[in-house]
């Protein structure tokens, strides 16, 4: 388990934005394609909507403008640009070269694939970046999942959708807001979830739902643990958004009530890399969220992918 060396220069976040696919497609939609209904899919996932539209990079540009601006920031003092993404517009380049193109960006830029564990990985990685001397560093969490969902599979159509969060990170001089962190991957189980190129997304949901509780208490124990923190001392959980009914068994198990819950589900559906950001931002542009409030941010995904990271909200 790794742990954050004493004297490390940490980061906070400084400004942040959010973004979704431009068309709304309700439960009762999905109905007229494909043998479903609003009262399973509420039911089962806790979706009732979803948002899709755009390119990666569209929604990206998006989110990522908006927290710029927030951050108000000259976006010439940005060293690097990370888009999380496993859905990029193009195998080659990365889609981050747009984006950092549109931004006006002059910095490295890349993509990074761990599905909807993506965003959290892509936050350690940030640190990373700005222990070792980046100044200011861009995190981009999008995906466009209609694009490789079946929509005459009721199995995936119900549950996957777009959207984009992002965050900059500016180097502090004290210890920053990320207490700990832990990424997992067991590429054993890459079956269970997978998307041949040029093809749709193949998943088996029941095994999935069964591993996603584990491996998400696992990797949020560990974060916990590694920091001293206990489940009470938690102010807010974000969760990915994949299922109501595995964020309710994860919370249970770790012992840390609804009511501190980050939910966005009814409304986004698992926007993969997005999931996690939108939750968060949603969080905090809602007032949830104080000065040195303990936020535990938890994903999983397909890999079969883990991530979890603890932030202490605010702090310098
Ligand atoms: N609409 C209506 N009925 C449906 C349906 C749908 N979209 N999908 C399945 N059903 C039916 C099944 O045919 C079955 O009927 P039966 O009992 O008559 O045989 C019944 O509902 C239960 O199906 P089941 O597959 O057991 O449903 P489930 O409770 O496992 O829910 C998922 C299916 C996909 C919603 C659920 O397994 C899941 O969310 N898994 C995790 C997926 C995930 O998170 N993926 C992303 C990871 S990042």
């Amino acid at each position: 388990m790794p742990i954050i060396p004493t004297g490390v220069r940490g980061a906070r976040i400084i400004g942040w934005g959010s973004a979704l696919g431009n068309k709304v497609v309700t439960n009762d939609d999905l109905a007229l394609t494909m043998e479903t209904n609003d009262e399973w899919i509420r039911e089962r996932t806790g979706i009732h909507r979803r948002s899709i539209g755009g390119t990666t990079a569209e929604l990206s540009i998006s989110s990522g403008g908006a927290a710029l601006t927030m951050a108000g920031v000259d976006p010439s003092t940005i060293d690097a640009l990370i888009l999380a993404t496993t859905t990029p517009d193009r195998s080659v380049p990365a889609s981050s070269a747009k984006v950092q193109d549109a931004l006006g960006l002059r910095c490295g830029a890349f993509d990074l694939n761990a599905a909807c564990s993506g965003f959290v990985y892509a936050l350690v990685t940030a640190h990373g970046l700005i222990a070792m001397g980046a100044q200011r560093v861009l995190v981009i969490g999008t995906d466009t999942l209609s694009r490789i969902v079946d929509w005459t599979d009721r199995n995936t159509a119900i549950l996957f959708a777009d959207g984009s969060g992002a965050m900059v990170l500016e180097a502090t001089s004290g210890l920053g807001q990320l207490m700990s962190w832990d990424l997992d991957a067991d590429g054993s189980l890459e079956e269970l979830l997978y998307c041949e190129i040029g093809s749709t997304v193949q998943m088996n949901g029941k095994e999935v739902f069964r591993r996603a509780v584990r491996i998400m208490v696992d990797s949020a124990a560990k974060t916990m643990q590694q920091a001293g923190v206990t489940a009470d001392q938690i102010a807010l959980i974000v969760p990915h958004q994949a299922n109501t009914r595995i964020i309710t068994a994860a919370c249970e198990r770790l012992g840390v009530p609804m009511e501190k819950t980050a939910l966005t589900i009814e409304f986004t559906g698992n926007t993969s890399s997005a999931s996690i950001p939108l939750a968060l931002f949603h969080a905090a542009d809602g007032g949830r969220l104080k000065q040195n409030d303990l936020v535990l941010l938890v994903g999983f995904g397909a890999g079969m992918t883990a991530a979890s990271a603890l932030l202490r909200w605010g702090a310098q």
